[in-house]
C-alpha cells in the first residue's frame, strides 16, 4: 500500500528508535521543582548552544514568545515586528488578549524589516505615545515559505536595538534551519538578540516542546509567566530527554541540509510542470511555496493528490504549501511529482 506522503507541516516526525528508547529509560521528577534531571540537563544544554545564561522548556513554541513577550514588557507597551511575523498572524492575538501589548507591525517584501525602518517605528518620547519596549524577529521567516533573515541584518538591527536600549526577541522556531543554510552555528544569530524561542518539535524531531533562551533575570521572570499560562510542567523527563537527544545528535545540522536539498529538489521539479510554479530563490530551507496558474482546479487537485495519499497544505488564494521533514523520502518526491503531473492535466 502506498504510504502517506504528508508535506503540511514538519511537526511529524517520527521520533527515531533511540530517542524512543532513551526517552522511557529516563528518570522523572518535577520539573516545576526543578526535580526532573533530564529537564534541567535540557535547560542547560539550550542554553548553552544558544550562548545564553539560561534557558526553559515549554509545551509549544506559541507559549515561548507568549512568555518572552511578558517578560520583556508591561501592558500598554508597544511591539514592533514583522507584519506577517508568526507572533502576529497565528497566536490568536495573545500579545493583545494576554500580554495588553500594541504591535507595531512594518511591510516587508521578505520578512526582514531594514534597520532603518525599526528605527523609523520606535516612538519618541511623548505622554500621548505607548512606550516602545520590543522588537521582534522571526527566523526563518514561516509566511515567506522558510526564508532566511541574513545575520548581517540581524547586526544592523542590534546596532538600532542598543542605541534606543530596546530588547529583541527571536522567534526562532526554525532557527537551526536558518543556521543550517547560512552555514553557521545557531550562537550566529542568538549573539544579536537577547531571548529566542526555538522549536524541539519541528525539524528537530522531538515530539513536544520548545526552549526559550535568555539571561538568567530574563527566565526567572519567564519562569513565573510560564506557571501563570499553565506551562509549569510535571513529570516530563522523557519529553526532555527526546529533545536532548534531538539537539545533541551529531548530525542535527547534516540532517537538517538533507530537508533542505530534498526541498530544492522538489521546487526545480514542480517548476518543469505547466500550470504551477514556485520561485526558487525563495527556496532555502525546508518549505516550497507553489502558486497555480488559473486554469488549474485547486480543490479538485488537492482532492485527487488526497487520494492518491498525499497531503499538501492550501495558501492563500492559489498556492500550495510543501513542508520537508526527514519522513520525506527521494521517492516521495517521484511519487508526488508524477501524481502531480497527473493532477494538473486532468
Ligand atoms: C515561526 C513560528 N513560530 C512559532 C510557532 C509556534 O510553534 P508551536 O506550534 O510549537 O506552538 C510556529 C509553528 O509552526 C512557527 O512556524
Amino acid at each position: 500500500m502506498q504510504k502517506l506522503i504528508d508535506f503540511r507541516t514538519d511537526t511529524n516526525i517520527s521520533p527515531s528508535i533511540e530517542m524512543m528508547e532513551v526517552a522511557f529509560k529516563s528518570p522523572l521528577g518535577d520539573a516545576v521543582y526543578n526535580l526532573d534531571p533530564k529537564t534541567l540537563e535540557l535547560e542547560e544544554y539550550a542554553a548553552k548552544i544558544l550562548g545564553k545564561e539560561s534557558a526553559i522548556f515549554l509545551p509549544s513554541g506559541v507559549m515561548g514568545n507568549l512568555v518572552a513577550l511578558l517578560s520583556h514588557t508591561q501592558r500598554g507597551e508597544e511591539v514592533i515586528l514583522e507584519e506577517n511575523s508568526h507572533i502576529c498572524t497565528s497566536e490568536t492575538g495573545g500579545a493583545a488578549a494576554v500580554a495588553g501589548l500594541m504591535l507595531k507591525t512594518i511591510r516587508s517584501q521578505d520578512g526582514a524589516p531594514k534597520a532603518q525602518e525599526i528605527e523609523s517605528a520606535i516612538r519618541p518620547y511623548d505622554q500621548h505615545y505607548p512606550k516602545t519596549s520590543l522588537i521582534c524577529l522571526e527566523n526563518t521567516h514561516y509566511r515567506y515559505g522558510g526564508i532566511v533573515v541574513p545575520i548581517e541584518r540581524f547586526k544592523e538591527i542590534r546596532e538600532i536595538s542598543e542605541k534606543y536600549h530596546l530588547p529583541i526577541h527571536l522567534d526562532g522556531a526554525r532557527l537551526f534551519n536558518a543556521a543550517v543554510y547560512s552555514d553557521v552555528t545557531v550562537k550566529a544569530f542568538s549573539q544579536y538578540v537577547d531571548s529566542v524561542m526555538f522549536s524541539l518539535s519541528k525539524g528537530l524531531g522531538a515530539p513536544v516542546g520548545s526552549m526559550l533562551c535568555g539571561s538568567r533575570d530574563f527566565i526567572l521572570k519567564a519562569i513565573r509567566f510560564r506557571k501563570m499560562l499553565g506551562g509549569g510542567m510535571r513529570k516530563i523527563g522523557w519529553l526532555s530527554a527526546c529533545g536532548l537527544v534531538a539537539l545533541k545528535d551529531p548530525n542535527l545540522y547534516s540532517r537538517l541540509l538533507i530537508d533542505h536539498q530534498k526541498a530544492k529538489r522538489l521546487a526545480k521539479e514542480i517548476n518543469e510542470i505547466s500550470g504551477i510554479n514556485v520561485d526558487l530563490l525563495a527556496v532555502q530551507t525546508n518549505m516550497v511555496l507553489a502558486y497555480l496558474g488559473k486554469e488549474v482546479n485547486r480543490l479538485s487537485l488537492l482532492k485527487f493528490l488526497e487520494k492518491e495519499n498525499i497531503l499538501i497544505a492550501p495558501l492563500g488564494k492559489n498556492g500550495l504549501r510543501f513542508y520537508i521533514s526527514s519522513d520525506i523520502e527521494d521517492t516521495d518526491i517521484i511519487y508526488t511529482i508524477e501524481k502531480l503531473k497527473k493532477g494538473i492535466s486532468i
